[in-house]
């Protein structure tokens, strides 16, 4: 042995990590607080992976020979991962977030199912507790990566169709009671003492192949369209199976970060389901956004192409506009620009409102990351149950780049695959604008028919280059009409 350091200055300093990530993922439920949050959850991690660095000092004399490799293996890892994190973490476009946590959540998935790997190849799992949790955590922690890779290749355009089959859900059960039955196996040879764990390299194989195969046909028939809400729960399983792995590793620090992980994805998924008002079932099973059963009646009314500049004008001339933005707005990075003229509207004295739906965009917050990274205050951003009934008091409702959290087919279509989903009332303002480029339709793939509404106007084109005319128009007005 090196030097003798007390398992409690491990312990003490996983426990400060484990506070830091719970007080992080407290400041990070507003968008004040979120950057510090990340960087206080950030500093935590880097705490506890330096604290595991200190296990070198205690190790046993069987494996201190391989000290110095190991040490070696585990900062290359480090720089390697690191970097690569830094590096993509960076260029990522945010649009492509999706992906992104959908990779680096298989990531977090497969370091769980790699710690019980360790366990059960090494035959270290010993006692009932111990073996079931480790095989549970190798379960989960396997369905998670396999899974996930699944959703980030549907998600980055990888696998363009989900694959369905008849008797698809069968075969899946079957696979996922034969994995059930070749752990259980396992644990209950190894528990009795009629094959120990070391002598089952083979079943410890079959077992991790059948879970990973498994979270490949558990994802496969989910559309595309639904993977946010699936990665959300397969966020979830990957918490769990760390908690797990902390479990098995008597370390405080991976267990809480694992169920806060855990408990938050499950949160998560939950409030996205009830947002879109569907159950976490329906989004696993029933395809979503696909060929659609309900055929829409005939909507009446016609589409009303405007041009930019007198929309932007029309809006000066206002009192009170509420700004809906949704997922074109994100893909036409036009978040600083719509602060510009947000701007330009308030020096005229308009009171301007943003007003978020819950799944604007194609993931949770993404339009409060959106505006907060434009400049936006907090104060001017409203969330759905706040903002709602002002619609009928506004001049005029903005959607930019957003279409079904303002399709009133929510509120009346019962055969709509968005019925009973709350949407934001645009449709009440006294006149509407839409911002889109086309007749592209929104993520559930249905026609909207607030756009053929009465007081509502098209404004055609990309939301960063119509928010430039509009700009352009107010300016245009002169200095004492535009302030
Ligand atoms: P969508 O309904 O997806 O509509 C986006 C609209 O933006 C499209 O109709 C598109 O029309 C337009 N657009 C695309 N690129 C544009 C650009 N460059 N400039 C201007 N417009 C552009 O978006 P939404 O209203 O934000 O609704 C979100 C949807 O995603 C909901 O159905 C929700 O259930 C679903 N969803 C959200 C989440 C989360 S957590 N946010 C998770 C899963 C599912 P054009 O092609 O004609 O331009």
């Amino acid at each position: 042995m090196l030097v003798m350091i007390p398992q409690l200055v491990i312990g003490l300093i996983d426990l400060t990590a484990a506070f830091l990530f719970m007080y992080g993922l407290q400041r990070m439920s507003s968008p004040a607080t979120a950057p510090s949050g990340i960087l206080v959850a950030g500093v935590g991690m880097l705490a506890a992976v330096l604290a595991s660095f200190l296990y070198a000092f205690s190790v046993s004399a069987a494996a201190e020979p391989h000290l110095f490799v190991n040490v070696g293996l585990a900062l290359i890892a480090l720089i390697v991962g690191g970097g690569v994190a830094w590096w993509s973490g960076k260029r990522v476009a945010m649009t492509a977030m999706p992906q992104m946590v959908a990779l680096y959540n298989g990531m977090g998935g497969g370091a769980a199912g790699a710690i019980a790997a360790v366990e059960l190849f090494g035959g270290k799992s010993q006692g009932v507790a111990q073996l079931g949790v480790t095989l549970l955590g190798a379960l989960i922690g396997a369905v998670s990566l396999s899974g996930s890779l699944i959703a980030w290749a549907k998600l980055d355009g990888v696998i363009k169709n989900p694959l369905r089959v008849r008797g698809q859900q069968a075969f899946n059960a079957l696979v996922l009671l034969a994995t059930l039955a070749v752990g259980g196996y396992i644990g209950f040879a190894a528990e009795s003492g009629a094959d120990p764990l070391i002598a089952m390299p083979v079943l410890i194989t079959l077992f991790f192949g059948l879970a990973l195969v498994f979270g490949v046909l558990m994802t496969l028939p989910i559309g595309g369209a639904d993977m946010p809400v699936v990665i959300s729960i397969y966020n979830a399983f990957t918490g769990l199976a760390v908690g797990l792995g902390g479990y098995v590793l008597q370390n405080p620090a991976m267990m809480i970060a694992g169920m806060v992980v855990g408990a938050a994805g499950m949160l998560l998924t939950l409030l996205m389901a009830k947002a879109m008002n569907r159950s976490v079932t329906n989004v696993l099973f029933t395809n979503f956004g696909e060929a659609p059963k309900h055929k829409q009646g005939a909507i009446k009314g016609s589409l009303k192409p405007v041009d930019a500049g007198d929309a932007g004008i029309f809006m000066r001339y206002a009192k009170e506009v509420i700004i809906v933005p949704g997922y074109g707005l994100a893909v036409a990075q036009g978040q600083q620009k719509l602060y510009e003229f947000v701007k330009l509207l308030q020096a005229a004295g308009l009171k301007v409102k943003f007003a978020i739906h819950p799944v604007a965009g194609r993931m949770p917050g993404q339009m409060d990351v959106l505006l907060a990274e434009a400049g936006v205050p907090y104060d001017l951003i409203f969330q759905l149950e706040d903002i709602n009934d002002e619609f009928a008091n506004a001049d005029v409702a903005l959607v930019i780049g957003a279409n079904d959290v303002v399709n009133p087919a929510a509120r009346t279509d019962k055969s709509s695959p968005i019925f009973g989903m709350p949407i934001l009332n645009a449709d009440k303002a006294k006149k509407v604008y839409v911002v889109k480029r086309g007749q592209g339709k929104g993520y559930a793939g249905i026609v909207n028919a607030l756009f053929y509404g009465d007081n509502c106007d098209m404004v055609y084109g990309d939301a960063q280059a119509v928010l430039v005319k509009m700009i352009e128009a107010v300016r245009g007005l002169g200095t004492a009409a535009a302030a």
